[in-house]
C-alpha cells in the first residue's frame, strides 16, 4: 500500500527563486477522520502566499487552499517560529490524496494522505508510542537524543499505519538550551512518515515550556492544527476524533497530575524575566475543570452513540506502573479513572514511564485507600473490555536513557505518587511516593529500551464480534530492528451497548 501513496503529478509552477522553502510538514486528522485533514508546516522566514494544492493521487488536477499563518516567539531564545496550516474538509472517506505545499519562489514539497474509513466498513491499523526525543543533539545537547529516535520512525512507517498516536513528551524542548532547534529536529525526523499519515499527539509534561504562553504550551499549540475543543485558550490541549468505529480522545494529564513534571532548571535560570513575569510550570488544576467537563461530555456522547464500538484515550502520565521512573499518579485515579469506569473506556495508551507494561481490564478499586484499580480477568492473551479498561504504557519511543531501578525478575510492585512536597515556581516539588500491590499488571518489559505498539482493527468479525489485535515491537539500543515481543487481542460484540455504571469497591 505504501508504494501507491507517493506524490501525484500535480502541476508545479515555481515563481521567484530563493524564497524560504516549506519545512517540517505533517498532517493531522480533523474531528471526523473520514472527511477532514489538515496539512501543517513551518518556514524559516515569512512565506509568500503559503498554500496547498491537493488532488486525487496520481491525478494532475488539484484545488488550491490558502494556508493560515500562526506564529509564536520562544521566551528563552526570542526566536519567532512561523507555522502554516491548511485544513481541508468535505473529503470522501478512505481515499488517498496527493498534495504540494507551495510558497511563491520556493520549490514545492509533496506529500500524500489517506482519509479514514467511515463506520465499520474497513479494517485499518494504527500505531502508538510516547517519549520520543530527537535523533541527534540540538544546541548543547542538554535534551535527550538517541539514534533510536530516528530508527523508530522508519519502523512505524514500515507497518503503513493509517495514523499514529504520539503519547506525549514529543521532543523535550523544555529542558533544552535550543528549544526551537529541538522542535525543528523533531519534525524534520518524523516528516518522512507524518507527511503521509497523521501523527496525532497528546501533550506531555515536557511540552510545557515555561514562558511560552500562560501554561507553557504555546509552541505545541501553534505547531499543530488539531480538532477543536470549544476553547481558544486550550486549543489542542485536548481533542477528539472519530476514525471508523473508534472514538479517540487525547487529553493533557498535567491538569490532574500531582507530580511537578514540567519544571526545567534550564528555563528557570535562563528565560528572561522568569521570576518577574511569574512563570509557573506547575500546572495542576490549570484548566479549572474545563478539561474534565469536556471529557465527561465527550465520553457520554461516545457511550450513547450506536456507531462507536471502541473508546480509546491517548494521554501521557499513567494510572498504574510497576517501574521506578516517575510512578503512577494518584491525581489520575481521583479525576479520570471514575470517568473511564462510568463510560466504559476500552483502551488507554500512555507513556511517561519509559518502559512497556500493560494491564488486565480494570474497573473499580481495591481496598486500601490508594484507589488501586481492580483487575477484572486473568487471561493476558485475550481480553473483553466490557469488563474494564486496558491500560498500556508505551514509553520507549526514543528517550530511554533511564532504566527502571527494579529487578526485572521480581514480582511487579506498583509505584504511586500520592503527593508532592513544598516547592515554588523556582524550586521543583519532590514527589511523595508509595508502593502498592500490582495485581493489575498483565505483562511488562523492563529490559527492552525502545519500542512501539501496532493495533490492527477488525470492525466486524464472523460471529458478530469486533477486535483489536495488538503487537508490541521492541529494539535494543542502537538497533534498527524492531521485533515483535508481545501480542494480545481485545475482542467484544459489535455494537455492544455501554451502560453508565457506578464505581465499585472490590474487597478481599
Ligand atoms: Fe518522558
Ligand atoms: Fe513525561
Amino acid at each position: 500500500m505504501a508504494g501507491a501513496r507517493r506524490a501525484p503529478a500535480l502541476v508545479c509552477r515555481p515563481d521567484v527563486a530563493g524564497a524560504p522553502p516549506p519545512e517540517q510538514i505533517h498532517v493531522q486528522f480533523g474531528a471526523d477522520a473520514a472527511t477532514q485533514i489538515a496539512v501543517s508546516w513551518t518556514a524559516p522566514a515569512p512565506a509568500a502566499r503559503p498554500r496547498l494544492r491537493v488532488g486525487p493521487a496520481g491525478d494532475g488536477s488539484g484545488r488550491e487552499v490558502l494556508a493560515q499563518e500562526r506564529v509564536y516567539t520562544d521566551a528563552l531564545t526570542g526566536e519567532t517560529v512561523r507555522t502554516y496550516h491548511a485544513p481541508l474538509g468535505g473529503l470522501p472517506p478512505d481515499t488517498v490524496f496527493g498534495y504540494q505545499v507551495v510558497h511563491d519562489g520556493a520549490d514545492p514539497v509533496t506529500g500524500t494522505f489517506r482519509t479514514g474509513p467511515r463506520g465499520r466498513g474497513s479494517r485499518f491499523r494504527f500505531t502508538s508510542f510516547g517519549d520520543h526525543s530527537i535523533p541527534a543533539p540540538a544546541g548543547r545537547g542538554l535534551g535527550p537524543h538517541t539514534p533510536n529516535a530516528g530508527y523508530i520512525v522508519d519502523a512505524v512507517d514500515a507497518l503503513d499505519p493509517l495514523f499514529h498516536l504520539m503519547n506525549g513528551d514529543l521532543c523535550y524542548a523544555n529542558v533544552s538550551d535550543a528549544p526551537v532547534a529541538t522542535w525543528a529536529s523533531y519534525f524534520t525526523n518524523i516528516t518522512r512518515s507524518a507527511r503521509h499519515r497523521p501523527w496525532m499527539p497528546a501533550a506531555g509534561n515536557h511540552e510545557n515550556e515555561a514562558g511560552n504562553g500562560p501554561h507553557g504550551h504555546l509552541s505545541y499549540q501553534t505547531r499543530f492544527e488539531l480538532p477543536g475543543n470549544g476553547s481558544v485558550e486550550f486549543q489542542g490541549n485536548w481533542y477528539a476524533f472519530t476514525v471508523g468505529a473508534i472514538r479517540v480522545l487525547s487529553i493533557n494529564n498535567d491538569d490532574v497530575c500531582l507530580q511537578d513534571g514540567g519544571f526545567s532548571t534550564y528555563r528557570r535560570d535562563h528565560v528572561p524575566g522568569y521570576r518577574a513575569y511569574g512563570y509557573d510550570p506547575y500546572l495542576h488544576g490549570y484548566s479549572r475543570g474545563r478539561q474534565r467537563a469536556w471529557l465527561e461530555a465527550e465520553l457520554a456522547a461516545a457511550q450513547r452513540s450506536g456507531e462507536i464500538d471502541w473508546i480509546v484515550v491517548c494521554m501521557h502520565q499513567v494510572a498504574m506502573s510497576s517501574a521506578r521512573l516517575n510512578g503512577a499518579d494518584l491525581g489520575i485515579r481521583q479525576e479520570l479513572m471514575p470517568l473511564f469506569d462510568a463510560y466504559g473506556v476500552d483502551l488507554v495508551v500512555a507513556g511517561h514511564e519509559h518502559h512497556y507494561e500493560r494491564t488486565f481490564p480494570v474497573r473499580g478499586v481495591l481496598a486500601g485507600g490508594l484507589l488501586t484499580p481492580a483487575p477484572r480477568g486473568s487471561d493476558p492473551a485475550e481480553m473483553d473490555t466490557r469488563d474494564g479498561t486496558v491500560h498500556m504504557i508505551i514509553g520507549g519511543g526514543g528517550h530511554s536513557a533511564l532504566r527502571p531501578a527494579v529487578d526485572p525478575g521480581a514480582p511487579p510492585e506498583g509505584v504511586l505518587i500520592v503527593g508532592v512536597g513544598p516547592g515554588s515556581p523556582q524550586r521543583q516539588r519532590r514527589s511523595v511516593i508509595t508502593a502498592e500491590p500490582a495485581p493489575w499488571s498483565a505483562y511488562r518489559d523492563l529490559v527492552t529500551p525502545f519500542g512501539f505498539a501496532s493495533f490492527d482493527v477488525v470492525p466486524a468479525e464472523p460471529g458478530g464480534t469486533t477486535s483489536i489485535s495488538v503487537t508490541y515491537y521492541g529494539a535494543a539500543e542502537g538497533s534498527r530492528v524492531y521485533a515483535p515481543l508481545d501480542r494480545f487481542v481485545l475482542r467484544k460484540p459489535v455494537g455492544a451497548r455501554r451502560q453508565p455504571r457506578a464505581r465499585q469497591l472490590v474487597t478481599g
